[in-house]
């Protein structure tokens, strides 16, 4: 998402840089000037750590003293690949947005949940686009600042939920149901696969949309890795396994039609506008709509 033109005053680049810095702005595309732009195109294109911010005026010394941003902050010399990256995952974002918002018709009267929203792509762009409400949780709470801060440069009102999906409880609390309920890239990241789907597919009144890496058995099963990986240091067996959660595409669609989900969209619709990343052999990367 290009923010050049909103970006009205030096303070706010100032405010971004501090939020790339705490580590709470990074993983999703905006550019906010020519010298300051972030998104894991890059990585999801290579498969491997490259850097999530374009931040050449850093003060090296902050490198030094936070060693986590030496993962962070991208060197230099790569900002043409990670320019032109950020700018295919962008338009992959914003064509689920769209095709999205096209075949739910009217958004004016439709409200939105993002569950693991990270810092809000999708929520913001469906309020640009004016939905009738736009919300997002996340597992990491401070989120919200970087939210609010979107909110602040587009107009937007996006809610960013103090909640997030509960492995233990299997319940995302005090969450109400929404029309419309996207998740993109998150359930690989859940141990409990079924019953995460199951949570929020309750939640999702009219449609769920759900983009994530899914194996290419032609029956039902889910893939786990040979070894957790660790991120949540908490998470103990069994909801230590926290990436390369791959299930099924079959288990997928069956998941969905036990859940009452009766029409289904894979996006995007266009050949041209397919994007073939390396997503740890999985080949069937589109996003899939399921409406009620
Ligand atoms: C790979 S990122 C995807 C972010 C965003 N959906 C996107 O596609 O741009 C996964 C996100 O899921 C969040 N997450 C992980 N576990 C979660 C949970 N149990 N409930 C809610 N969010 C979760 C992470 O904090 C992270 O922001």
């Amino acid at each position: 998402m290009d923010l050049r033109k909103y970006i009205t005053n030096s303070n706010q680049l100032e405010e971004a840089k501090k939020l790339i810095i705490e580590g709470v702005l990074g993983y999703q595309p905006f550019i906010f000037s020519d010298n300051l732009e972030t998104g894991v195109g890059l990585e999801f294109e290579k498969g491997e750590y490259l850097g999530l911010a374009y931040y050449p005026d850093i003060d090296k010394e902050l490198i030094d003293k936070y060693p986590r941003l030496k993962r962070l902050i991208l060197d230099t010399k790569y900002f043409n690949y990670f320019h032109k990256a950020n700018a295919v995952l962008s338009r992959l974002y914003d064509t689920f947005i769209d095709e999205i918002c096209q075949i739910m018709g009217n958004i004016g009267n439709i409200t939105f949940l993002d569950v693991g929203c990270n810092t809000g792509y999708f929520p913001i762009s469906f309020a640009l686009k004016g939905a009738k409400e736009a919300a997002g949780c996340d597992r990491e709470p401070n989120f919200s600042k970087t939210v609010n801060f979107l909110n602040q440069i587009l107009g937007t009102n996006v809610i960013f939920l103090d909640t997030h999906y509960d492995s233990r409880t299997h319940t995302i609390a005090n969450c109400k149901p929404y029309d419309v309920v996207t998740c993109v890239t998150v359930l690989m990241h859940i141990s409990d696969t079924l019953f995460f789907l199951n949570t929020i597919g309750s939640l999702a009144t009219k449609a769920l949309f759900i983009w994530t890496q899914l194996n290419d058995d032609a029956h039902n099963s889910i893939h786990y890795p040979d070894e957790p990986r660790g991120e949540y240091k908490d998470d103990k067996f069994p909801l230590c396994f926290d990436y390369k959660i791959h299930p099924s595409v079959p288990l997928l669609y069956k998941s969905l039609e036990l859940m009452g989900f009766r029409k289904f969209y894979e996006i995007p619709e266009k050949k041209e506008i397919f994007y073939a990343y390396s997503l740890n052999g999985c080949s069937f990367y589109k996003g899939i709509l399921a409406l009620k």
